[in-house]
């Protein structure tokens, strides 16, 4: 992977958050997360580039860059999860506004896990299945084993994951999704999570904060629940008729591994229900979003700053 400093500078000197599309250099968007947006440069190709929201000051950079440091090592040395290369590169843009980007290799769009999914047959999604179970069943194990000290939390939606084939429906996963790091100490999330919160109209973002943001970082520390996560988004993905069997696979897996006592079987109704709530606390942190860069771009004419997804289908 290698970073061009010069054309990334001119790039964000360029880059107009609220509309991209009318950028000096142009961004070609990789992927729409319910947080940030992945893009590429075409004049430097093999990196991928998330932009993160942007900081007050160069303190809160350096801390947000060493969270997602210790976040990978932690994922890797603890939970032998795989995590793509990435590296930092941070800048005051011309507006004086502090901003880091990760950068990361750009990895084949089919690779990534909801690529395959859409046109997975069955003995695929055993392989795929397989191959996130492994370093989630670890990561459930280690914050079991944890208690309060530590708990790592991550979303393991198929969307996060690029996978390498292995042998015949085998595969190999590498996890990507690192810009949103979830460390709790004693409880306490390490991620300042005011940071995402700027991009909601500020009268809003008591109710955010109190309705929304816990109960979203509480079910990534939850493994159980980032399971029925991960299956929910079956729906997005327009593979319905998968969940059935995804289900199927991790009960047993969860059986066979002694875990069931502690942790409820996956059941369909749950999902379901699941998935209709995340559905409407996605769509209306969005909806605040949209209305906070009209607001700040048509009625009060000022700068905006964060790079928003289009329209997600779900
Ligand atoms: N390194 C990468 N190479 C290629 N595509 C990527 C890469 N990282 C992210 N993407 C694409 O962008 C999407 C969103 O990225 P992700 O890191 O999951 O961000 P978010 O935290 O917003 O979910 C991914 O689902 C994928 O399609
Ligand atoms: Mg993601």
């Amino acid at each position: 992977m290698h970073v061009d400093e010069t054309l990334l500078q001119a790039f964000e000197n360029g880059l107009d958050p609220a509309y991209p599309e009318q950028s000096g250099i142009r961004p070609v968007i990789l992927g729409y997360g319910e947080i940030s947006t992945t893009f590429a440069i075409p004049a430097m190709p093999g990196v991928a580039l998330k932009r993160m929201p942007p900081f007050e000051n160069l303190d809160q950079i350096k801390d947000h860059k060493a969270i997602i440091s210790q976040y990978c090592r932690l994922l890797t040395e603890t939970c032998g999860i795989r995590v793509v290369d990435f590296d930092f590169w941070d800048m005051e843009n011309r507006h004086g506004e502090k901003i880091l980007y990760v950068a990361q290799s750009r990895l084949p769009e089919i690779s990534i896990g909801h690529q395959i999914l859409k046109s997975g047959n069955s003995p695929e999604l055993d392989g795929l299945m397989d191959a996130v179970l492994d370093p989630l069943i670890r990561l459930f194990k280690f914050n079991r084993d944890n208690g309060d000290s530590l708990s790592i939390g991550l979303d393991g939606q198929l969307s996060n994951w690029s996978f390498e084939r292995s042998g015949e429906n085998r595969f190999s996963s590498l996890y990507f999704d690192i810009t949103t790091p979830m460390l709790r100490i004693h409880g306490r999330e390490k991620l300042d999570t005011g940071i995402f919160l700027k991009s909601c109209p500020s009268f809003l973002v008591w109710l955010v904060r109190w309705r929304f943001l816990s109960e979203v970082l509480d079910r990534y520390h939850d493994v159980r629940m980032v399971l029925v996560d991960l299956m929910a988004n079956f729906y997005k993905e327009g593979r319905e008729d998968l969940i059935d069997p995804a289900m199927r696979i991790t009960n047993a897996r969860l059986e066979r591994e002694g875990l069931i006592p502690g942790m409820n079987p996956l059941d369909r109704p749950e999902i379901d229900a699941y998935y209709k709530n995340d559905v409407f606390i996605w769509t209306i942190f969005l909806f605040l979003r949209r209305l906070d860069r009209f607001m700040k771009t048509r009625i009060l004419r000022q700068r905006y700053n964060f790079m928003l997804p289009g329209k997600i289908q779900r």
